[in-house]
C-alpha cells in the first residue's frame, strides 16, 4: 500500500483500515494481517509510557518506537505523529523531525490542526514527504477544548473544521484522520475533499476508520468511549493466561519433562 493506493481506494469507495502500533511484537503479528495502514500515534505517551496526554511525546519516543515498528513490519505503510509543537517553531527544526521520523521507517507523518501552520505543511510536502493531516478532537490540543469533547458541534465549529479539511487538501495532504466529531460532519468533508479521510469517532461515511489497537483489543476494560468496538477481551485474556502460568508454576506443574533439556 502507498499513498497513491489510498486515493484510488477513496476512488473506488473501498475503504480504509488502520490501527496504532507502537513496538517490535505487536507490528510482528500486524504485518501478517490485512491492515492497511499503521500509526505509530503519539498515544504511545499514554498507551506505553502512562503518561496523562499526547503532550508528552517526545520526537526521541516517536522515533524510537517507529523505528521498532518498521523492523516488526517491513512491508506496511506507517504513519508516524510529529509531536506535540514540533509545528509550530520553525521550519528547521520541523524538517529534523520530519526526517527524524522518515530515517526511522515512516513512510509518512502526521500534524495535528491546519490554521496557523498550512505553509509548514506545504513546505513538507514540496519536500517530497507524504503528509496525514488531523482534524476535530486534535488530543495534542486537549487543554485548550477543556478535555476530551467532540468538536464541530455547533454551525460555526464545524464550518471551522471543513474549511480546515479544505485547506489541507490543497496544502497537499494524502488523508487526514477526523477524530470525535458528529458523523453528519464527517460524511460532509467526506464529500467535500478528495482526498481519503479516516475516522476515530466520527461516524460510518468516512473513506477509512482508525482505532488504537490497545483499546480495539479490549486491554483496558474500563476505557470505553462511545465510538469504541472491543474485538478481544484482551484484558481479561491475558490474565488469565498469566495466572494459569503462575498457577503451574506454584504447583510444580511447569515445566514438564518434555519441556526440559535432558
Ligand atoms: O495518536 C493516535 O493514536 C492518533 C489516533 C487517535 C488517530 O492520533
Amino acid at each position: 500500500m502507498n499513498v497513491i493506493d489510498f486515493a484510488s481506494k477513496k476512488r473506488q469507495n473501498d475503504k480504509i483500515s488502520m490501527v496504532t502500533c507502537y513496538d517490535y511484537w505487536s507490528a510482528q503479528i500486524l504485518e501478517k494481517t490485512d491492515i492497511d495502514m499503521l500509526l505509530v500515534g503519539d498515544s504511545l505517551a499514554m498507551v506505553m509510557h502512562g503518561f496523562p496526554s499526547t503532550v508528552h511525546a517526545t520526537i526521541e519516543l516517536m522515533e524510537i518506537h517507529s523505528a521498532a515498528v518498521r523492523r516488526g513490519a517491513p512491508n506496511k505503510f506507517i504513519v508516524g505523529d510529529l509531536p506535540f509543537l514540533t509545528a509550530r517553531y520553525s521550519v528547521d527544526l520541523v524538517l529534523d523531525n520530519v526526517r527524524r521520523l522518515m530515517h526511522a521507517g515512516c513512510n509518512a507523518v502526521k500534524i495535528e490542526g491546519a490554521i496557523g501552520h498550512i505553509d509548514v505543511i506545504k513546505h513538507i510536502v514540496e519536500s517530497g514527504v507524504p503528509v496525514m493531516g488531523h482534524l476535530g478532537l486534535t488530543p495534542q490540543s486537549v487543554e485548550a477544548f477543556g478535555g476530551h469533547k467532540v468538536q464541530g458541534k455547533s454551525a460555526c465549529s464545524a464550518e471551522k473544521i471543513l474549511e480546515e479539511a479544505k485547506l489541507l487538501e490543497h496544502a497537499g495532504c494524502f488523508g487526514m484522520v477526523l477524530e470525535c466529531i458528529p458523523q453528519k460532519l464527517g460524511d460532509r468533508i467526506t464529500r467535500n475533499v478528495s482526498i481519503p479521510t479516516i475516522g476515530i469517532g466520527a461516524g460510518p461515511h468516512t473513506d477509512g476508520q482508525v482505532l488504537v489497537l490497545q483499546d480495539m483489543l479490549g486491554m483496558q476494560e474500563d476505557f470505553k468511549p462511545k465510538f469504541l468496538r472491543h474485538y478481544l477481551k484482551g484484558s481479561e485474556v491475558l490474565s488469565e493466561a498469566v495466572d494459569r502460568f503462575h498457577e503451574d508454576v506454584t504447583q510444580s506443574e511447569f515445566p514438564s519433562c518434555e519441556e526440559s533439556y535432558r
